[in-house]
């Protein structure tokens, strides 16, 4: 078993890097030093975003476009760029950290804890880990980064054949006696996180809850408001739908107050692992007593778990200043650009949707009608194969091209691909991509 810290070979290359810039950082280090105690002395800057122009507030982020880089596409000469042209775009982002290019010295740095188990989640965590990679990379070399390290809670007791290639902390699942034999495997999640929060302490105050199939599509800064939550909005959980069976968890309160439970999963959210140590045990509990109490279990089903977790926040009074985004986590194919209705960016995207297309380019949940899909189903048993052919033209969905491309990308780019296709088992051989080879190279 491993923790969770960062890859050796993400920390060297971090070393490398601190090296050479370690003049500068040291200069830096103390001029913003300086000036932070100063302004410190001057009456303090809320982390929580409105500063005044003057303070340390504000600096422009510009954040990665994913169309410039067309590692996937050789073959398709003439068919469109998988992802839409880039765009190069400016945000301005609250910036309070005193050291570039580190995100150890950065106060807002936050540690990314993704759950896993099971084979769909075995070859979704790997394209998962490539993304997080990637982006968190092109994310070290802009003014500002946030993005920290990386842990997979794998909650199947077991250690697996990835422990080399991603940071993992291996836990136990659900006991069956409290599982009852379940087979619905969400309910492991908050027990898994409960069992990582009390074995490791990760260097980051913040951390983002994400799942395997959340693939980053640029540098994502953290979300949170402050030190509250910042969570994704999720417009298909609504707590106002079912005000009797809300009150059985918080009371008999107000519709007003119902209307403040957020609309929101447990993932992918911001919190920090002060908030997380109070509110993990009631987001336990709250799940199990939905799932045994039999009117909001049939009412929630599936996405229970997302309901506990909402829930459970409101009874820690975290749903207060929490900060639900609309942009942070896209849902093709019902999601069609990289920007969200306001042109914001979206920074992950969610490839649990099945996206089918009859041959006029509607979307249909029939297959004879079906002219093409993608959908992660198919990957159930076997992980996808490299080269995926592109959604055709009349699928009129960026989102979908981008879902595709990524997959592409990272299958083409992890090592022995091909093989894994064939025995789902992760192998050390020497074909296909010397860039993956020191991933497998240690012990
Ligand atoms: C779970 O299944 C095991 C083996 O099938 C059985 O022995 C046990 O009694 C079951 N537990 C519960 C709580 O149903
Ligand atoms: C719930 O609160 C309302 C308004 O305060 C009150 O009229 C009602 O009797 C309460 N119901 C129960 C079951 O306590
Ligand atoms: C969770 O439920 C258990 C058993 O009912 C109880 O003892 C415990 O205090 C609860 N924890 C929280 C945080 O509510
Ligand atoms: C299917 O797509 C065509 C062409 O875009 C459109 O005219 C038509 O209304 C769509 N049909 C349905 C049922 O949405
Ligand atoms: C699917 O489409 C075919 C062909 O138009 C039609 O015959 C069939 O009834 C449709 N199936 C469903 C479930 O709508």
């Amino acid at each position: 078993m491993k923790s969770g810290s960062p890859s050796k070979t993400s920390s060297r290359r971090r070393g490398f890097r601190l090296e050479h810039l370690a003049g500068f950082f040291v200069a830096a280090a103390v001029i913003f030093f300086v000036y932070s105690v100063f302004q410190a002395s001057l009456g303090g800057s809320g982390s929580g975003g409105s500063t005044g122009a003057g303070s340390l507030g504000f600096r422009t982020r510009s954040l990665v476009h994913l169309g410039g880089n067309g590692q996937a596409s050789t073959a398709e000469a003439a068919s469109p760029s998988p992802c839409p042209e880039a765009h190069v775009r400016t945000e301005k982002v609250t910036v309070t950290k005193l050291v570039y290019g580190s995100t150890v010295q950065n106060p807002r740095a936050y540690h990314v804890v993704t759950t896993a188990a099971g084979f769909s989640n075995h070859w979704q965590a790997r394209i998962h880990y490539y993304w997080y990679k990637k982006q968190r990379d092109a994310c070290l070399r802009e003014a500002v980064c946030d993005m920290g390290g990386f842990t997979r809670i794998l909650h199947s007791g077991k250690a697996d054949d990835l422990m080399d290639e991603i940071p993992t902390v291996v836990v136990d699942p659900l006991p069956p006696s409290i599982s009852k034999n379940s087979t619905y495997i969400v309910l492991n999640r908050p027990y898994a996180f409960i069992q990582w929060i009390n074995k490791v302490s990760i260097p980051e105050k913040y951390f983002v809850m994400c799942e395997t199939d959340h693939l980053f599509m640029r540098p994502m800064p953290n979300l949170m408001n402050g030190e509250s939550q910042g969570a994704a909005l999720f417009s298909y959980i609504v707590p106002w739908d079912y005000p009797a069976i809300v009150r059985k968890f918080i009371g008999n309160v107000s519709d007003e107050e119902i209307h403040r439970v957020p609309q929101i999963g447990n993932s992918p959210t911001f919190v920090s692992v002060d908030e997380f140590r109070v509110v993990a045990p009631l987001w336990y509990n709250t799940t199990l007593e939905i799932y045994e109490d039999k009117e909001a279990h049939d009412a929630w089903n599936w996405v229970l778990e997302m309901y506990g977790y909402s829930l459970a926040t409101y009874r820690a009074r975290q749903n207060v200043n929490m900060k639900v985004h609309p942009n942070m986590l896209a849902h093709p194919p019902f999601d069609k650009e990289e920007v969200d209705y306001e042109g914001r960016p979206f920074y992950l995207l969610h490839l649990t949707y099945p996206c089918r297309y009859d041959k006029d380019g509607n979307m249909t949940d029939n297959s004879t009608l079906t002219a093409y899909a993608f959908d992660k189903r198919d990957y159930s048993s076997k992980p996808p194969a490299r080269n995926l052919p592109e959604p055709p033209l009349f699928v009129r969905n960026n989102l979908v091209r981008l879902i595709v491309a990524m997959v592409n990308e990272a299958t083409e780019n992890l090592p022995c691909w091909d093989d894994y296709v064939a025995t789902s088992k992760v192998t050390k051989c020497n074909q296909h991509k010397q860039g993956g080879t020191a991933l497998l190279a240690s012990t």
